[in-house]
């Protein structure tokens, strides 16, 4: 799967999936699984947001800009916006700016995140307010102090595009086996560009071309105890 060229596909075409053990989307393009198949949302807490020193980071922040590869079912965006909602104070705002070649359509989305009776009422406001057909940049003001865009077409071209202050990034852009395009040199140099002094990013990947990537783009790499069993993950802080 590593030689899919996304150019071939187009941007903004449906994400091509197939449903797995009844709610699991699997990607038939890429290959691989959306989530950990032992529990997404968890998985997101311990990667995502602990790897990002979330929800900590937080708290003397007025504004907080996070950025991720790869929107896929919004289950990144749910879980952050419910632990969000339960450790902000008034005033703060939070915007998520999620990068995605393939948005999902609607049901799909509901379908996904129905699996978790704790993202109940963000997956029902998601859907309410999710486009029938996602293009361009998707902006949606969640609530007045949330606000989720998401950018359609390749992240390479989106991140290039970005304003620069990005205080965390979740990089999840499947396996890095399977899409090597989402981990390249090139990619990992705009993010740290765009990162702001003390940004940060995690993601479950551990292989060494992803670490030395970032390592190389100007982040010192930090690797921890994955989620579930896994040996690794990485996590890191943009280099002074
Ligand atoms: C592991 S899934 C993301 C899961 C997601 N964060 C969630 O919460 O469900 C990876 C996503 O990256 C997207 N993707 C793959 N290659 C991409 C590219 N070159 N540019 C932008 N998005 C890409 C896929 O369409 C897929 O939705």
């Amino acid at each position: 799967m590593t030689d899919i060229n996304p150019d071939q596909i187009g941007a903004g075409k449906p994400q091509p999936l197939e449903w797995r053990d009844g709610d699991m989307p699997y990607s038939t393009a890429f290959g691989d699984h959306f989530y950990c198949q032992t529990d997404g949302r968890l998985e997101c807490g311990h990667v995502f947001l602990a790897g990002n020193g979330l929800p900590d980071r937080w708290s003397d922040r007025p504004t907080f800009l996070i950025g991720e590869l790869g929107f896929g079912t919004g289950l990144n965006f749910s879980e952050t916006w419910r632990q969000w909602k339960l450790h902000r104070r008034p005033g703060q705002h939070l915007h998520f700016m999620s990068f995605e070649l393939y948005p999902m359509r609607r049901a799909e989305i509901d379908r996904a995140l129905a699996r978790w009776p704790e993202i109940d009422a963000e997956r029902q406001a998601l859907a309410a307010l999710w486009p029938d057909g996602p293009e361009g940049i998707v902006a949606l003001d969640l609530d007045g102090q949330t606000r989720l865009s998401v950018v359609c077409g390749r992240a390479l071209d989106g991140v290039a595009a970005a304003a620069p202050g990005f205080d965390a990034w979740y990089l999840d852009g499947f396996a890095p086996s399977r899409n090597s395009d989402m981990w390249s040199e090139e990619l990992m140099r705009l993010v740290c560009e765009k990162t702001a002094p003390g940004g940060s990013f995690a993601t479950y990947a551990a292989a060494g071309f992803v670490r030395r990537n970032l390592a190389a783009a100007g982040f010192a790499v930090e690797r921890r105890k994955g989620f579930a069993g896994k040996r690794e993950m990485l996590c890191g802080v943009k280099a002074q």
